[in-house]
């Protein structure tokens, strides 16, 4: 594996700390819970499409993009940090929001990302219904672009295609290069997985490089078996980028859709008790669509005996504390009630 013959560009400050939750850890009564902090990769606030931009956005300069096009829903994370990428290169971004959830005001609208991704100079070319072919709206605003002369470069959702993937590729060496200097043995990889990037990539470097270590991709949207499907078909196009001979092991891939609750981006208590929990005992910010959902999984399996005592477990902060302030009413209502 060489990850240094693909373009890569240097977005965010790495390596991300990997730090010990000793508060969350005593609290919970074990394992030993690791935290790695991919919030704090920089990029207009962090998060972990950083690593996927830096190759993803290096291919568009590659291909001499003079415009990057990409979609997300109302609040998305991946479309801010796109926005931000493509202005540290004095590229425009356009982007198409899908209002996937609507259960929430003004706040979720206009505030958060989306007030971001015009701060950073996005436009917003439309806010499309929920549940349509976002890939497609893309492909045909594309070439409306390209018959006006425009050389538009089209991320999809998440930045989860192989290149994107190689972000994770680079974060599974970076972890198994901490784990070493820190000596520390790790059991154990939680973290929220969506358009399945983050997942695949972390996946094909572990096993790529033989290291065997066990990631657990908590669903913050499709069922199970669909999301480990998507993660392996991810994964291995990810190993034939890299030139890595063989099948991937179907369970390589594993993903737990139990924290998901009634949707995609909708609270749920247990969601709402983990970003209480992290900020009032690590002083640490989740969010409520990911890496909330994400730590509530983490959280409750500790709690079910999932994991040994003695096992070291590092969870995966994959950012997105931009988004709680699209959620004002229901955090506000969950101080109220402590
Ligand atoms: C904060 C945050 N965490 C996790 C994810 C999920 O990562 P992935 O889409 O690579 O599965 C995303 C993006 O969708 C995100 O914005």
């Amino acid at each position: 594996m060489h990850l240094a013959r693909f373009p890569r560009l240097s977005l965010g400050h790495f390596p991300t700390p990997l730090e010990p939750l000793n508060n969350l850890s005593e609290l919970l009564g074990g394992p030993k819970i690791w935290i790695k902090r991919d919030d704090a990769t920089g990029l207009a606030t962090g998060g972990n499409k950083t690593r996927k931009l830096e190759f993803l956005l290096a291919d568009a300069l590659a291909k001499k993009a003079d415009v990057i096009i990409t979609q997300g829903a109302t609040q998305s994370n991946h479309v801010r940090q796109t926005i931000a990428g493509a202005a540290k290169l004095g590229l425009k971004a356009k982007v198409l929001l899908e209002k996937r959830v609507t259960d929430f005001g003004e706040d979720y609208q206009r505030s958060g990302n989306v007030l971001l991704d015009e701060l950073l100079g996005g436009e917003i070319v439309a806010h499309l219904p929920g549940g349509i072919d976002m890939q497609q709206a893309m492909e045909t605003y594309a070439a409306e672009l390209r018959e006006q002369g425009h050389n538009p470069y089209v991320i999809p959702g998440g930045g989860s295609n192989p290149t994107g993937a190689l972000g994770y590729v680079a974060c599974a060496e970076e972890l198994l290069y901490q784990s070493s200097q820190l000596r520390l043995r790790i059991d154990h990889i939680v973290h929220a997985t969506g358009s399945t990037g983050t997942q695949a990539g972390l996946v094909a470097g572990f096993t790529a490089t033989h290291s065997h270590v066990p990631v657990l991709g908590i669903s913050v949207r499709a069922p199970k078996e669909k999301q480990e499907e998507n993660v392996w078909n991810l994964a291995s196009r990810t190993r034939e980028l890299l030139g890595v001979a063989g099948e991937l092991p179907r369970d390589a891939v594993v993903a737990n859709s139990d924290y998901v609750g009634d949707g995609y981006g909708l609270p749920t208590a247990s969601m709402l008790e983990a970003l209480t929990l992290f900020a009032r005992h690590e002083g640490i910010l989740l969010d409520p669509v990911y890496s909330g959902k994400g730590a509530a999984g983490l959280i409750d399996l500790i709690r079910k005996g999932h994991f040994r005592q003695d096992e070291n477990v590092v969870f995966i902060h994959t950012g997105g504390a931009v988004g709680l302030f699209g959620y004002r009413q229901v955090l506000e209502a969950r101080a109220r009630h402590g």
